[in-house]
């Protein structure tokens, strides 16, 4: 079989996902300009895997270093993680962000459509559902009413795929609607890097813990939840890592088709059960206060996961406690 070319396989759920591909003796191709990571995640690779790849520094919009790739390589599938990924960021520079996630989806795709690779992966968000009508989300639950332009890029990028597939059903498209993923790897060397100050709740934590920032403002206690702070599906990455080489499966042996799959848990944790859990996992203080809601927020989601166990055999294995622990065992490792 030929290789797997990831994109932004230095990023936080490529880089996880590299090493489980790596691990079960696949050919892996990367491509990753590191717009939101660094060269060193490459080393890490290979250091928790005692394996090679192939990689290339490039850009997904520029075309002739993309074609380059499928010209130097027998690619056999597609897993395309790069990407813009920062909401509050996505509204101030919408265009940016259409552009590149927009744009690079759709040269990556032409390129594969020429060279004739049609197996396709791709990283989407529980966001293209909006504010849920209900809880647990299942596949068919209505989607749109995204509230920021990161968001709207993973729901144009899915109808995209839908309308290619409509065109073309000799292709094999598995769209992953992502949770909330936390941790890193054990071995700590690979994990979630924001840079400047972080927007989503763990890499937050882990920075109030390690003193980095003074203290955590937990957005909201007035919620319709169990204690009034947010509810979500945390995923640990690698669980999340290891549904994409699931969906491959999937490509490789069924009949052609456009497939879409939730991986979450199917648990709901507050943003107080998190702050708990992670005190207790790693014996650290995380020092909070109750802040205002955060604009665009949603009380509670999380993921029915029963679509992917019962069509991928996907199952989380992980749990909350795992989560904090190697989240924080990353972050240790940074200071
Ligand atoms: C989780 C909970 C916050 C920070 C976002 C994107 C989504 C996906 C993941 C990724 C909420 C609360 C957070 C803080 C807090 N995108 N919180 N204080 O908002 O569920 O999802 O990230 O690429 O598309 O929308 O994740 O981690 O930001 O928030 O109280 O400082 O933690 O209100 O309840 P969210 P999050």
């Amino acid at each position: 079989m030929g290789k797997i070319l990831v994109t932004g396989g230095a990023g936080y759920i490529g880089s996880h996902t590299v090493v489980e591909l790596l691990n079960k003796g696949e050919e892996v191709v990367i491509i990753d300009n590191f717009s939101n990571s660094k060269k060193e995640v490459l080393d890490n690779i290979k250091k928790i895997t005692n394996k090679d790849f192939k990689f290339y520094e490039i850009n997904y919009l520029d075309r002739d270093a993309v074609e380059k790739v499928f010209e130097e390589n027998d690619i056999d599938s597609v897993i395309n993680f790069a990407g813009y990924k920062a909401v509050g960021e996505s509204v101030q520079k919408p265009l940016e962000y259409y552009e590149n996630n927009i744009g690079g989806a759709v040269i990556l795709l032409e390129t594969m459509k020429k060279y004739n690779v049609k197996k396709f992966v791709f990283s989407s968000s529980a966001t293209v559902y909006g504010n849920p009508e209900k809880v647990p989300i299942t596949e068919e639950s209505k989607i749109g009413g995204t509230t920021n332009p990161y968001g709207t890029t993973k729901l144009y990028i899915e109808q995209i795929l839908q309308d290619l597939y409509k065109s073309d059903n000799t292709w094999d498209i598995c769209i992953l609607r992502y949770f909330n993923p936390v941790g890193a790897h054990e071995s700590g060397l690979i994990g979630e890097d924001p840079k400047g100050i972080p927007n989503n709740l763990m890499p937050y934590i882990t920075k109030v813990a390690a003193g980095i920032l003074p203290e955590l403002s937990i957005f909201g206690n007035d919620y319709n939840t169990k204690d009034g702070t947010g509810v979500r599906d945390y995923i640990h990455v690698v669980d999340l890592a290891k549904g994409h080489l699931l969906a491959l499966d999937k490509l490789n042996k069924e009949d052609n088709g456009i497939f879409i799959y939730n991986l979450g848990t199917g648990k709901g944790y507050s943003v107080l059960e998190m702050v708990e859990t992670f005190k207790k996992v790693n014996n650290v203080d995380v020092p909070y206060k109750i802040a205002p809601r955060r604009e665009g927020d949603i009380a509670e989601c999380y993921a029915d996961p029963s679509k992917a166990k019962n069509e991928l055999g996907f199952e989380a294995t992980k749990n909350l406690e795992d989560m904090c622990r190697d989240g924080w065992n990353y972050q240790k490792k940074q200071l």
